[in-house]
């Protein structure tokens, strides 16, 4: 069975990747997956938020702020709960390179397009090889237009690839009004990949306490199909090559990803749920589930369920929607 895969440039032996999370990040954790089949690590982010601290020491200035609305701002982290600041993040990824054998693929998370424009070229020369940017972005300002926010995204990006010369993933956020024209744009600055969907952690409340809580939840399978959606409609769409992250539990979750036109799927919460061995457990359960169906190579799957031939993914996820609110009936 041939399940070689080539992402960011890097010829991989599987396509199930180990995304970022606390479990990339570390040696020794990062030695398990590798020993575990992992063909590449996808670090846990450097966040912008880290370096302007670093630079700038921005929380000063937060906790200064008026006590009237300490509750809302419950939510920032304190300093010390970053993991890892800048530098600590380099030395991380030089000693990460050491550790293993496979690539390490570094990611940087930042919304201001003069936040961190110097650090990818960092963790290009720290020997990264390649590198994911993570948009993780919630929009609360009144004043600024759905277009001026995809403008300043975009011009993150674009900074993040100037002067480095390792692939680039871009790890989207699922809320755009139109994620195929965002992709287009992608795909215009040079960048080699995407990444179907960031998982946006909500905030509870806390009655007594009025805190804002942010709950971990890690995920299940429930969350892959936003993901099948948008890969298939991307899917022929864009050159980009697509990666899933998102709900991916099962092998049959993964043949899933791949059959809507993903190039490789990321999984995370499911490591972190039944330790790094699982990762086995997908690749053979992979490995079965195609033998038993007669495929030989993944590019005979990859894709097949994707919108790719239909004149128009609009009327079909409209068909559908109709259709679904239409089968219910009360038992
Ligand atoms: C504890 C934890 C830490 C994470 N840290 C990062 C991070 O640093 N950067 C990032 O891009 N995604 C991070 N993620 C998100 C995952 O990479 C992934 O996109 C998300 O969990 C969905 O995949 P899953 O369903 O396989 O968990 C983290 C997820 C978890 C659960």
């Amino acid at each position: 069975m041939n399940l070689e895969t080539t992402y960011l440039g890097l010829p991989l032996k599987h396509p199930i990747i180990p995304g970022a999370g606390p479990l990339t990040g570390d040696l020794g954790s990062a030695r398990r997956l590798e020993d575990c089949g992992a063909p590449c690590l996808i670090m846990n982010s450097l966040f912008e938020e880290q370096i302007v601290l670093e630079q700038r020491a921005a929380f000063a200035a937060i906790d200064e702020a008026e006590n009237s609305y300490a509750e809302a701002l419950s939510y920032l982290p304190e300093p010390e709960e970053y993991r890892l600041g800048p530098d600590d993040y380099l030395s991380r990824i030089t000693h990460l390179k050491a550790a293993v054998d496979i690539p390490v693929i570094a990611s940087v998370n930042g919304i201001s397009p003069d936040g961190w424009s110097e650090y990818p070229k960092l963790i290009a020369a720290a020997g990264a090889d390649a590198l994911e940017v993570n948009l993780y972005h919630i929009s609360a300002d009144k004043y600024e237009s759905s277009a001026e926010v995809e403008e300043r995204l975009i011009e993150s990006v674009r900074t993040a690839r100037e002067g480095i010369d390792i692939p680039i993933a871009v790890k989207l956020p699922p809320f755009f009004t139109s994620i195929p024209h965002f992709v287009a744009r992608l795909e215009k600055i040079g960048v080699q990949a995407i990444v179907l969907f960031n998982r946006f952690y909500q905030p509870d409340i806390d009655l007594e306490e009025l805190r804002t809580e942010p709950t971990l939840r890690l995920s299940d399978s429930s969350e892959l199909n936003l993901r099948l959606r948008w890969l298939a409609i991307l899917h022929g769409r864009t050159e980009l090559e697509m990666s899933l992250s998102g709900g991916v539990h099962t092998p049959t979750d993964v043949i899933k990803g791949l059959m809507a036109g993903a190039t490789t799927v990321q999984t995370v919460s499911g490591l972190l749920q039944y330790g790094p061995e699982h990762l086995r457990t997908l690749v053979d359960g992979m490995t079965e589930w195609l033998g038993d169906h007669d495929y030989d190579h993944l590019d005979q799957l990859r894709g097949c369920m994707s919108h790719k031939n239909a004149p128009d993914p609009e009327a079909i996820e409209r068909g559908n929607y109709a259709m679904v609110l239409h089968s219910w009936t009360a038992d």
